[in-house]
């Protein structure tokens, strides 16, 4: 018989959370038992499964007691407060918060990329940060032919990526603003709708946001390349749901538009989406729902003989989020790498 496992998801309520709920479904993953998980403002509440009703539990110190894996997004801080908890009860947390990504026993994982990382996890697996993924599933194809040397990205970031309430905020804005009434900002700092701004989360000394900072970080990690120079833009924009990013990458000889397309075409998780005749490009309401990272206008750089140019848009929620972390799901079912004793036997297999 194949095994089916006992799932929780916390944060069962969010944007990702029911996003996870649905790709469970879809994809089939196979569950034997699935907990829907989240505060006490959600109790009570019921999300369908399955063609079942299923309760939401509000998260507590037994919550985890039998599960063999947790699908967390709930923020950072609700991370922190239920990983040693998580682990201790003998479940896998894959974690869509920021909270472990940079910790160096935490795999940072983007199965396109490093699948093999998951397996010496040590009970948590971070989901890396939404631009960051879908930056590397589009950059990474390229750099295994030739190794980057540098990247210059801008992003064109949607309100999904602060939660669904951030979502219904530029909906309520919108309509505000088309009926003469003043938007009124209340999870961002200021109007999204008919507008745009830096990404709003905090500012490092340097000028960088943590946005930002992300991007550079986890994709060192993810591509075990601490020294890849990487610097990033990051802008919010009135975009429910997916992101889009234009991104320059210098390579250490030039890399041939031809190739680029070629090897772009053929690479997992990507869909390329060029008509020059049409001026038709990767869009934001066209990645919506999509499971692949749309990726087109590759151009040589004008600037650098050694420099491509690239525009992508990829769903903020699916593969910016919920569907990898699935995917490192299905990637632990798939080798047997679920609990930690048996991860460390997997490291090193192959994974085909
Ligand atoms: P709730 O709906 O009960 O507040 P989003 O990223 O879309 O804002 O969703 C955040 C998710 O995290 C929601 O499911 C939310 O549940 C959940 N959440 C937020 N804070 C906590 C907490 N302290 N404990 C458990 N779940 C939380």
């Amino acid at each position: 018989m194949p095994k089916s496992y006992k799932v929780a998801i916390l944060g069962a309520t969010g944007a990702v959370g029911t996003e996870l709920i649905q790709l469970l479904e879809d994809r089939n993953f196979p569950i034997a038992d699935l907990t829907l998980l989240a505060s006490p403002r959600s109790a009570g509440q019921l999300l369908s499964f399955k063609g079942e009703s299923l309760p939401i539990d509000v998260v507590g110190d037994r919550s985890f007691d039998g599960i063999d894996l947790v699908l967390a997004s709930a923020g950072g801080s609700t991370s922190k407060q239920w990983a040693s908890k998580i682990v201790a009860a003998g479940a896998v947390m894959v974690d869509n918060s920021s909270a472990f990504r940079m910790q160096l026993d935490v795999p940072l994982v983007v199965p396109e990329v490093n699948p093999q990382a998951a397996a010496s996890h040590r009970g948590i697996i971070a989901n890396p940060n939404c631009t960051t993924i879908l930056m590397n599933v589009a950059v990474y194809p390229l750099h295994q032919v030739q190794p980057v040397q540098r990247i210059v990205a801008a992003t064109y970031q949607s309100a999904s990526g602060a939660g669904a309430r951030a979502m219904e905020e530029v909906k309520i804005q919108s309509r505000a603003i088309l009926q003469g009434d003043p938007p009124v900002p209340e999870i961002f700092p200021y109007p999204l709708a008919f507008n745009l701004f830096p990404h709003n989360s905090p500012l490092n000394e340097n000028g960088y946001c943590e946005e930002e900072l992300k991007m550079v970080n986890e994709t060192r990690k993810i591509f075990n390349a601490p020294d890849l120079r990487i610097t990033a833009t990051c802008i919010r924009v009135p975009v429910l749901r997916a992101h889009s990013e234009a991104i320059n990458i210098e390579f250490e000889h030039p890399f041939s538009v031809a190739e680029a397309r070629e090897r772009l075409s053929q690479a997992p998780g990507v869909k390329l989406v060029e008509d020059w005749q049409a001026n038709y490009f990767p869009m934001p309401l066209d990645a919506a729902g999509q499971d692949d990272v749309l990726v087109g206008r590759i151009r040589q750089d004008i600037s650098h003989p050694n420099g491509l140019e690239l525009w992508l848009s990829g769903d903020q929620i699916r593969k910016g989020a919920a569907l990898n972390a699935v995917q490192i799901a299905e990637l632990l079912v798939a080798h047997d790498w679920l609990h930690p004793a048996e991860a460390a036997i997997g490291v090193g297999a192959n994974l085909g």
